[in-house]
């Protein structure tokens, strides 16, 4: 094993449509690419590019001083490091774990390297693979300071905006779950919307530029919830609690009306209601982050 980083050599493990991606990223940057997958054949495509195809997980690991590990969860990639021959290869070497899981499974895994003598880095990516090698790919990363710069051109190649949030190793994750929660919980409401719009005769071809123009009003809304929320502030003099109460019950009326499921909806409501039932209807909707942070 050598002393220094070979930043021209970097493995992938896991060859999902995102590890493929990623691994096409360091082939097209020109980086000797080793690649595995537990399910065999994945590898075809990026072999037939110039990749080397291992037998094995701990062939790959072998094979360069920095591992990038992208699969489902942290239960399977435990499922791949954590087998003694793999392990005991990637003793001295890096991995950057760029698989999404929650803060606590980014520091178990980072106790269980640092027991191993396997040097630690956590990342998230906030993009599609359509993004990867492009300038709009968005990668988060954390831990040690030195390992990330150290690593920091091969991961360059991967495109994009990287940035380093810190040393505290679950932060990538703090990020990535919090901005997955933003994500999901709107593609729910955009989901609702279009069947109820359906439901209302409005195709989601005619809807679409309109919900674009209510995406569009949330950037400023965002920066100014922020700065409420740190000085404990809720001004809602322009739109209390109350009348947004009253929106979202319009909502769940109509949708139900069509037999249609407003669940998200009626927990969205629910939220208000709790805020107005502690006395708080006269300020704005970001009260309900001061709710939900009470223990
Ligand atoms: N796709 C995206 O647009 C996107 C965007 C941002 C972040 N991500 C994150 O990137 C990661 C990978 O995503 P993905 O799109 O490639 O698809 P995925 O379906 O989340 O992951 C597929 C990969 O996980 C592997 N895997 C699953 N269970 C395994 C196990 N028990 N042992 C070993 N390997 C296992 C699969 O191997 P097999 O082929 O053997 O099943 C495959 O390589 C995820 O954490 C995802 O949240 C994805």
């Amino acid at each position: 094993m050598s002393t220094y980083s070979d930043q021209s050599a970097v493995t992938v493990l896991g060859l999902g449509p995102m590890g493929r991606a990623l691994a096409g990223a360091f082939l097209d940057a020109g980086l000797r690419t080793t690649v595995w997958n537990r399910t065999p054949g994945r590898d075809r495509e990026l072999v037939a590019r110039g990749a080397v195809g291992a037998g094995s997980a701990e062939e790959a690991v072998a094979a360069s001083d920095l591992v990038v590990v992208c699969v489902v969860n942290y239960d399977a990639a435990d499922s791949v490091l954590r087998r003694d021959a793999v392990t005991g290869a990637l003793k001295g070497r890096t991995v950057v774990n760029l698989t999404a899981d929650t803060p606590d499974r980014a520091r178990d895994t980072a106790s269980w390297a640092a027991a191993h003598g396997v040097r630690y880095l956590d990342g998230a990516i906030m993009t599609p693979t359509t993004t990867i090698g492009t300038p709009h790919a968005v990668f988060i990363h954390s831990g040690p300071e030195d390992l990330y710069q150290e690593h920091r051109p091969a991961l360059a190649a991967l495109g994009g905006t990287h940035t380093h949030l810190g040393e505290e190793i679950g932060r990538a994750a703090a990020y990535d779950i919090a901005l997955l929660d933003i994500f999901w919980t709107s593609m729910a409401g955009y989901a609702h919307a279009l069947a109820v719009a359906q439901a209302e005769g409005v195709t989601p071809r005619e809807l679409a530029p309109f919900a674009q123009g209510i995406a569009a009003i949330l950037p400023p809304i965002f920066g100014e919830t922020a700065e409420n929320v740190e000085a404990g502030v809720f001004p809602g003099d322009g739109n209390p609690i109350t009348s947004a109460a009253s929106t979202m019950a319009h909502i769940i009326h109509a949708s139900e009306a069509h037999g249609i499921d407003a669940s998200v909806m009626r927990a969205t409501e629910g939220l208000a209601r709790r805020v107005i039932g502690l006395g708080h209807g006269a300020d704005d909707f970001s009260r309900v982050t001061d709710l939900l942070s009470r223990r």
